[in-house]
C-alpha cells in the first residue's frame, strides 16, 4: 500500500502544529501580562503525537528513518511540552499571589520558543 497521501496529509498537521508553537511565542515575546499559553500547549502536544505517527507511516512505506535526528526531535518536543506546561503553573502561581507574571512565564515561553525553533532547523538541515 501506497501511504504517500497519509504521510503528507499528517506532514501538513506537524507543520501547522509547529506553527501554533512559534506563532504564539512570536506574539507575545515581549509581553508583560496576560500569557495565553493554551495554543502553545496544544500546538506542542501536536508535535509529538503527529510526529511518532510520522515515524510510523514513513517506516510503513518502507522509507529509511534517521534515528538520531528522531531521537534529537523527540528530546526537543519534550522539552517544549514541558515548558510550556511549567510556564502554566508558574502563571497560575503567579496571578494567585499576585507577584510578576511576567517574570513567572517568560523565561519558560522563550525555552519553550527556542526549542521549537531549534527542531524546525534540525528537520530541515539533518539529512
Ligand atoms: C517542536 C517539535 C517539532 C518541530 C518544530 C518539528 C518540525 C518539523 C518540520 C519543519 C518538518 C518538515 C521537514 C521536511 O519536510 O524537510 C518535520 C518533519 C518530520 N518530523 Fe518533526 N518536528 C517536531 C517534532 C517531531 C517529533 C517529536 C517527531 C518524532 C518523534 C518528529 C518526526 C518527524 C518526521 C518523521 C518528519 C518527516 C520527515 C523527516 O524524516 O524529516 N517531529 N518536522
Amino acid at each position: 500500500m501506497n501511504f504517500e497521501p497519509i504521510i503528507h496529509t499528517v506532514l501538513a498537521l506537524h507543520i501547522l502544529g509547529l506553527a501554533l508553537i512559534i506563532g504564539s511565542f512570536a506574539l507575545q515575546l515581549r509581553r508583560k501580562e496576560g500569557f495565553e499559553l493554551g495554543t502553545m500547549l496544544i500546538g506542542a502536544i501536536t508535535q509529538l503525537v503527529t510526529g511518532l505517527i510520522l515515524v510510523g507511516l514513513v517506516q510503513m512505506n518502507d522509507e529509511d528513518v534517521n534515528n538520531a535526528k528522531i531521537a534529537v526531535k523527540l528530546i526537543f518536543a519534550i522539552v517544549v511540552l514541558v515548558a510550556v506546561m511549567v510556564a502554566r503553573s508558574r502563571q497560575a502561581k503567579a496571578l494567585s499571589a499576585g507577584t510578576s507574571e511576567k517574570k513567572a512565564t517568560l523565561p519558560f515561553l522563550h525555552l519553550a520558543g527556542m526549542g521549537a525553533l531549534i527542531n524546525v532547523f534540525v528537520a530541515v538541515l539533518w539529512h
